[in-house]
């Protein structure tokens, strides 16, 4: 398996850096799914940078906190958070790298195809709202070039996240239920493992999530080392 893993990924980054000076990775994956500690290995070194989700805007915009809005009432504030998602990460997205190599917490693609999904599905947002949205989401896709070169798929079952979710007491996700995650899990497995709906940007590596912190460092690891050896070859 891990070897699998290698030379997959020697082959993408190789490929990829030869054909582009930068590279661009997605981290997707649910609610607690480890994206954190992921990014935060990969962090570590000076080859790489590191975006996360930008959720300090998200909570705090002209002093409107969009975020707790949104959990109070989403019916309400779910459009009005999930543009400034989409206006946020699109920034994030086009941000010139310092380093020949950007690792981005989640996307564009996944606020649109997880998270507005999820709304929209559980009807929790009006239709207006998600036609709205939609229709912004497919004029932005379309006509402006959004660089993704992987998306790495920590592939975390919601028991775990929701396990790992009840030790981290972050405030605005103390109202989280195993449900919802549920939701976010099937949303994920539908569009980059079944591929049953919704494009991909790009090639998508998928890492099991579910084992403890000393395995999981340990399969990054592996990673780390096909993605430095690609990049300086
Ligand atoms: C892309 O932009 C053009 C010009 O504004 C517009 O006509 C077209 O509808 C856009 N594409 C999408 C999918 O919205």
């Amino acid at each position: 398996f891990m070897s699998h893993i290698h030379s997959f990924m020697s082959l993408i980054f190789i490929h990829l850096y030869h054909l582009y000076s930068f590279i661009y990775i997605c981290v997707e994956g649910n609610i607690a799914s480890g994206k954190t500690t992921c990014l935060k290995y990969f962090g570590k070194t000076n080859n790489i940078e590191v975006l996360t989700e930008p959720v300090s805007k998200w909570k705090n915009v002209h002093g409107h906190n969009p975020l707790a809005l949104m959990y109070q009432d989403p019916a309400r504030w779910g459009i009005t958070l999930q543009t400034y998602v989409q206006l946020t990460m699109l920034v994030n997205h086009l941000s010139c790298p310092s380093t020949s190599l950007k690792m981005m917490e989640r996307s564009i693609f996944s606020a649109k195809h997880i998270f507005v999904e999820n709304l929209f599905r559980s009807g929790r947002m009006p239709a207006v709202d998600y036609a709205v949205l939609t229709e912004w989401f497919d004029w932005i896709t379309t006509n402006i070039s959004i660089p993704v070169d992987l998306i790495v798929y920590l592939q975390t079952t919601p028991e775990t996240c929701y396990q790992r979710l009840k030790h981290r007491c972050r405030e605005e996700e103390s109202a989280i239920s195993l449900d919802y995650l549920e939701s976010i899990h099937q949303l994920y497995e539908d569009w980059l493992v079944k591929r049953t709906y919704a494009a991909l940007p790009a090639p998508v590596l998928v890492i099991p999530g579910d084992h403890d912190l000393q395995k999981m460092l340990q399969l990054y690891e592996e990673n780390r080392n096909t993605i430095f050896s690609a990049c300086s070859s």
